[in-house]
C-alpha cells in the first residue's frame, strides 16, 4: 500500500532569524515510516525540521511551516491508501513575519498570532480523502474523551492517544505509551515501549485494518484486471482441490506437529498444503503475490494478491473431526478489491466458488443467504478466539446471543462458517479475532449473496479483526 506520514514539528517564522516551534523530535513519525517500509509499503514522509536522518527507502519531503506541510499533503495525498498524521503542527503562527531582524528596544514585546490550517482536519472535508486515516492526540487531561472527540471531528479511522503529562513518553522521548481509539468508542491500550517497537505494532494494526476497507458491499463487478477473473477462479479451484485431496489422504493418520500452542496447533501438513497451492498459482501467474497463513508473503509484484488458508480448522483436522477446508481468495493488490474466492471441504466434497459481481455457487449451483430475520428463528455460530481477553468478550456476546436465538453452534472453521451463511445453512457468525486468510473468500461469498460482513480491528490483539457476518436481515449487531 501507499502510505503518507507527517512527522516532526513545524517552524513558524517571526523574523529572518527567529521562529515559533515545539519540542517534537519526529522520532515517532520516522519510526512509523521505517516500520512501514520494512513491512513492504511505499512510504512518503512529509517532515518538519528534525535532526534525525530519514529512514532509507522512504521518500522524504522536507517542509518548514504548517502552510508548507498543508500544501505538501494536499499535493501528495491522492493515490495513498492510508495517511498517518504524527506531526506536531503549530496551531498558531505570527500574524506578520517581520522582514528584518527585530531589534531589542522596549521591555516587552507583543506578538500577534493567527491560526494555522488544521491539516488533519482538512483531509476529509477539503481533500475528500477516502483512505484509512490516522491521527495522534497528545493530551494532558481527559485523554480518551479528547481523543474520541478528535476522531469524530476529523473523520479518522483511528486516533493514537498519548498522555504527554507523563514523563519519559511522547514528545522528545525514546519511548511512548498510547491508547488506540476506534470508531464506536472502542479503546485498546498498548504497553509502554520504545517508539521503534510501537511503530511496528501500529503499522501491523493499520495494515491489517486496510484489506477490509475495500469490501464488496456494493456488489459491483470486478473492474478490469488481467488475467480475466475466470482464469483466476479456475486456478484457485484446481489448487484447492489438489490441496484438499492431499489433506484428506492424511486425515486420521499420525500427524507431525510443528507448534503446539495453548489454544492452537500448527501442523507440518499446513505448510505442505500451502506450498502446493503456492506452486500451482505461481506456475500459472509467476508475478502474483501469495499471502498465506503459513509463512507471510511470497511471489512477485504483480497486480494480484492471493490469500491462502491451506487448512482452515486445523484443530478439528488434528482431532479427526471431519470439518475443515481449504480457502483461497484473490484480490487486487492496489485497491484490495476481492476478485474471486474458493472454499473446498474435501470431506463433504463441497466446493464453493464466487466471482465478484456474481452470485456464489456450491458445486456449480447458485446459492443465497437465508431469509430468517427474527433472532428466535436463527442459527448462529460463535467463534472463540485464543486470548483470555478475547475469550471473555466472546463469553459475554455468546450469552447475549444464546438467550435469543433458536440454536448456537461452535464449528471450528471460520471459512466454512462463512460458506454456510452464504448457503443459508447458518444465519450469522461472530468472532473476536480472525485473520485475513480465515475469511477473505467467505466474505466475498456472503456479500455477493446479499449478506453483510462487518469487520473492525480487534481491540484484543493487534493485526487481527473482529467479524460479524450475517444474512443481512438478522438484527445481530444489537447483541454484540
Ligand atoms: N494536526 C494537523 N494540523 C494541525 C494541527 C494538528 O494535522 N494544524 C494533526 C496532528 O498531526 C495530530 C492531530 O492533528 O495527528 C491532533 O493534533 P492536536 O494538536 O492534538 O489536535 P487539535 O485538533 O489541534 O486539538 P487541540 O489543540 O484542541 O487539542
Amino acid at each position: 500500500m501507499r502510505l503518507l506520514i507527517t512527522a516532526g514539528p513545524t517552524r513558524e517564522p517571526i523574523d529572518p532569524v527567529r521562529f515559533l516551534s515545539n519540542r517534537s523530535s519526529g522520532r515517532m513519525g520516522y519510526a512509523l515510516a521505517e516500520a512501514a517500509h520494512i513491512a513492504g509499503h511505499e512510504v512518503l514522509l512529509i517532515s518538519g525540521p528534525v535532526t534525525i536522518p530519514a529512514p532509507s527507502g522512504v521518500q522524504l519531503i522536507s517542509v518548514e511551516t504548517a502552510r508548507e506541510m498543508f500544501d505538501a499533503v494536499r499535493t501528495h495525498l491522492p493515490g495513498c491508501h492510508a495517511a498517518i498524521f504524527s506531526a506536531a503542527v503549530a496551531d498558531y503562527r505570527p500574524a506578520q513575519v517581520i522582514a528584518q531582524k527585530i531589534k531589542k528596544s522596549a521591555d516587552t514585546l507583543t506578538l500577534q498570532l493567527e491560526r494555522t490550517d488544521d491539516i488533519l482536519g482538512s483531509v476529509r472535508s477539503q481533500f475528500a480523502f477516502t483512505g484509512f486515516l490516522v491521527g495522534f492526540a497528545a493530551e494532558t487531561e481527559n485523554l480518551i474523551a479528547h481523543a474520541q472527540d478528535k476522531l469524530q471531528r476529523k473523520g479518522c479511522d483511528l486516533i493514537i492517544a498519548n498522555d504527554v503529562s507523563q514523563s519519559g513518553i511522547g514528545f522528545d522521548s525514546l519511548e511512548n505509551e498510547v491508547t488506540l481509539c476506534l470508531p464506536g468508542g472502542q479503546t485498546m491500550p498498548l504497553p509502554r515501549q520504545s517508539k521503534t517497537s510501537l511503530a511496528h505494532e501500529l503499522i501491523q494494526f493499520i495494515s491489517s485494518s486496510l484489506p477490509f476497507v475495500a469490501s464488496a458491499k456494493n456488489g459491483h463487478p470486478a473492474s478490469s484486471i488481467k488475467p480475466p477473473v475466470n482464469e483466476l477462479l479456475a486456478t484457485a479451484t484446481e489448487a484447492a482441490h489438489a490441496a484438499g485431496k492431499m489433506i484428506k489422504e492424511h486425515f486420521g493418520s499420525d500427524l507431525t506437529v510443528n507448534e503446539m500452542q495453548r489454544h492452537d496447533i500448527k501442523l507440518e501438513l499446513d505448510v505442505r498444503s500451502q506450498q502446493l497451492i503456492t506452486d500451482m498459482i505461481l506456475a500459472r501467474f509467476p508475478d502474483h503475490a501469495i499471502l498465506g497463513e503459513e509463512g507471510g508473503e511470497t511471489g512477485g509484484n504483480g497486480d494480484v494478491e492471493w490469500i491462502v488458508d491451506p487448512i482452515d480448522g486445523t484443530v478439528n483436522y488434528f482431532f479427526s473431526i471431519p470439518h475443515f477446508c481449504v480457502s483461497i481468495a484473490a484480490r487486487k493488490r492496489e485497491s484490495k478489491e476481492l476478485l474471486i474466492g474458493v472454499i473446498f471441504d474435501p470431506m463433504q466434497n463441497e466446493t464453493w466458488t464466487v466471482i465478484r459481481g456474481e452470485k456464489a455457487q456450491l458445486n456449480g449451483k447458485p446459492i443465497a443467504v437465508s431469509d430468517r430475520a427474527a433472532m428466535s428463528e436463527a442459527v448462529v455460530t460463535v467463534g472463540f478466539s485464543k486470548s483470555k481477553e478475547a475469550l471473555d468478550l466472546g463469553f459475554e456476546r455468546y450469552k447475549r446471543i444464546a438467550y435469543e436465538v433458536r440454536k448456537t453452534r461452535m464449528l471450528g472453521s471460520a471459512a466454512l462458517a462463512m460458506a454456510y451463511i452464504a448457503t443459508g445453512r447458518l444465519d450469522a457468525y461472530v468472532e473476536e479475532q480472525i485473520s485475513l486468510w480465515d475469511i477473505a473468500a467467505g466474505q466475498l461469498m456472503v456479500e455477493m449473496g446479499g449478506g453483510k460482513v462487518t469487520l473492525k480491528p480487534s481491540t484484543t490483539k493487534p493485526g487481527t479483526m473482529f467479524i460479524c457476518a450475517s444474512n443481512g436481515k438478522l438484527p445481530i449487531e444489537e447483541y454484540l
